[in-house]
């Protein structure tokens, strides 16, 4: 089955020609192109994603990320003359991104159907102006190809990103944690397309810790790799009084898998503004590195106590906080401890992109075996929960 995913969901547009093939027992993918254009230059001076600006730049991004996506695919044959009616079809369906409807119907008559199966896109968790600019888009490419849409969550395909290739690879139930700029939660994979939810953050996401934490150090958007960068520093030092220090390890014992990081943000602002002196990089590098070790130290006992008391086969850690060096090391020494397996994704399929939504919704396909249809009824659910 060929698809073509869209995410949308935040900063990321994100266009993938994947095939997919083996059903839920040995699922294979071959992607065959993809691309993907980031905002995260544009919404730095915001100091975090700006949806507005978010919903624009995806309207501008979308044709181009698709025609880039069908190039590299082999299917850039030229396409005919678009007829009244499918103006009128894309003009109604796209009545609240004009921007896009307008490149879209500029670009059509180059724009064949390639040769998909479906199309799936992002419906949700994310800014809802962003995803709701993939869904249209998606409803309106339906509409003009004939051709069915698949609901996807953004988390599956978090997950389904460790799929691409290893999917041969990973003994299921599967311990799976999911840590990016909006999620952190443990769940468990029971089969591809089937997961139970064991517990997540009660407050921040942890990559929105990183990112607040960073903002408190006086370090640009997006934090994660600032922090990453400057906690190395500090790592390849050796310790002295002064950058010997220990941050709270919040919920450690609590005996679930639920999560908080706004308390250790605030025991960081608290940190920063008893400082008499000016915050200097030696301090930054410490409570960057002292950080890191601390909701690290957590997550890696919840996982423990998960393996504990679970039947478990392997781990998977995915989401865009896995970009993070210490948080691979920590999961490697726990699998290697454990005897576990333990599947990450790629660097590129880390952070969102469209490639892990045809993944999931290739496997949600699977799973539901529903048949959906051309230009359904969709809508955004910035706070799906999977
Ligand atoms: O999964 P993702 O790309 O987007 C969401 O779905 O949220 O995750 C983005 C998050 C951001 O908060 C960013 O700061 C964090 O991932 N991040 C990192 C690193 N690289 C990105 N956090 C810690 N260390 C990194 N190296
Ligand atoms: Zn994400």
């Amino acid at each position: 089955m060929k698809i073509l995913a869209i995410e949308t969901s935040c900063d990321e547009t994100g266009i993938s020609l994947v095939e997919a093939t083996g059903g839920l027992e040995a699922p294979h993918f071959e992607v065959l192109g993809e691309a993907l254009a980031s905002q995260a230059e544009l919404h730095k001076e915001y100091g975090g994603v700006y949806p507005s600006l978010a919903k624009r730049e995806h309207q501008k991004n979308l044709v181009p990320v698709l025609q880039e996506t069908l190039k590299k695919a082999g299917e850039a044959s030229p396409g005919t003359e678009t007829s009244p009616e499918t103006k009128e079809t894309v003009t109604t369906i796209l009545e609240r991104e004009p921007e896009l409807a307008e490149i879209l119907l500029s670009e059509a008559s180059k724009l064949p159907k390639p040769r998909i199966d479906a199309i799936a896109v992002t419906v949700g968790p994310g800014l809802e102006p962003a995803l709701w600019v993939g869904i249209n888009f998606a409803k309106a490419l339906s509409a003009v190809w004939n051709v069915p849409v698949i609901p996807t969550d953004h988390m599956e395909g978090h997950i389904a990103s460790v799929l691409l290739s290893r999917s041969n690879e990973i003994s299921l139930p599967s311990l799976a944690l999911l840590v990016s700029g909006g999620h952190s939660d443990y769940y468990i994979v029971r089969c591809w397309g089937g997961y139970e939810r064991l517990g997540g953050t009660r407050d921040d996401a942890l990559g929105e810790a990183f990112d607040k934490v960073a903002h408190l150090l006086d370090l640009p958007y997006p934090g994660g790799p600032e922090i990453s960068r400057l906690a190395e520093k500090a790592r390849s030092k050796a310790p002295t009084p002064t950058t010997t220090y220990q941050m709270p390890r919040p919920m450690i014992g609590s005996g679930d898998y639920d999560l908080s990081f706004s308390g250790i943000k605030t025991h960081v602002l608290y940190t920063v503004r008893n400082q008499s002196d000016k915050l200097n990089e030696e301090r930054k590098e410490t409570i960057a590195r002292e950080f890191e070790d601390a909701v690290i130290d957590v997550l890696i006992a919840k996982a423990s106590n998960a393996l504990n008391e679970h039947q478990i086969n392997s781990l998977i850690v995915a989401g865009g906080v896995t970009a993070n060096q210490e948080l691979r090391q920590r999961f490697e020494e726990l699998s290697q401890e454990r005897e576990m397996p333990l599947f990450l994704p790629s660097p590129e399929l880390a952070t969102d992109n469209a490639t892990m939504i045809a993944l999931a919704g290739y496997l949600n396909h699977q799973h539901g075996g529903k048949t959906y249809s051309v230009n359904p009824d969709l809508k955004a659910d910035g706070n799906k929960i999977l």
